[in-house]
């Protein structure tokens, strides 16, 4: 791959930008200062800048703990979104939200670069389910667990079968493997209850990492990568 595709995938910048880096010198590869841009680096090269090792990433994937007041979108004209949560280098990287969380909704976010991966996310038929904790004004009951797993009614469809477990006071935990507009507030609200907050745990096999504040994001591990990948029948 040329040095300058390279650069960018490092999170370096556009193509414009690495290619001033590189003109700039300090640029190595494999220790040899490097001043062309299309320069080729082989698998396995060592690239430095100013002597501080690249983390080359053919592609991204990240979580976020998605804060309350925050579009889940890539630019909004008035609205702050998710992405402005992200560092520049990242914020051109092309990243998508995997499916949408309300501006209020608050907990697990990923977002990739890879589209094979978002799809596989958010497609009802590959049935990767999706955790929320919700405060509800009054408490669930069991007759609200059955109507949930039966499916519900919700006017434009019916919802696919859902599991509600009943948690102390006026909690609730609901697994989903779907996400239409509004769909945990919509199923509750067709049981006659209003969700007063709603956080997303899990999607799939990964949990919302515990050291992650509202706001805060990070790198999936390349172990956390392989799983989900995984549960998604994707390739790394
Ligand atoms: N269901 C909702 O109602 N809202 C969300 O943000 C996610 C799922």
């Amino acid at each position: 791959m040329r040095l300058d595709k390279y650069l960018t995938l490092c999170g370096l910048g556009s193509r414009r930008e690495v290619r001033k880096i590189i003109a700039s010198g300090g640029i190595e590869v494999d220790s040899i200062p490097v001043l062309k841009p299309e320069t080729e680096v082989h698998n396995g090269a060592r690239v430095t800048w100013d002597g501080e090792n690249l983390v080359y990433r053919p592609y991204v994937v990240i979580a976020m703990n998605k804060p309350a007041g925050y579009l889940t979108a890539t630019r909004d004209a008035h609205a702050k979104t998710v992405l402005d949560l992200l560092p520049p280098e990242l914020q051109r990287r092309d990243l998508s939200p995997a499916g949408r969380l309300d501006k209020d909704t608050t907990g697990l976010l990923i977002l990739t670069d890879r589209g094979d991966l978002v799809h596989r996310l958010i497609s009802p038929r590959h049935e990767i389910s999706k955790v929320y904790s919700a405060e509800l004004d009054r408490p669930a009951d069991g007759s609200d667990a059955e109507a949930f797993a039966k499916g519900l009614d919700l006017g434009d469809f019916t919802s696919l079968p859902a599991v509600l477990e009943i948690l102390p006071g006026s909690e609730a935990r609901v697994t989903v493997h779907e996400g239409k507009y509004h769909q945990v507030k919509r199923m509750f609200e067709a049981r006659g209850k209003t969700v007063l907050s709603l956080h997303r745990e899990a999607v799939g096999p990964i949990h919302l990492p515990p050291e992650l504040s509202p706001g805060e994001w990070r790198y999936f591990t390349e172990e956390e990568c392989r799983i989900l990948l995984d549960a998604c029948g994707l390739k790394i």
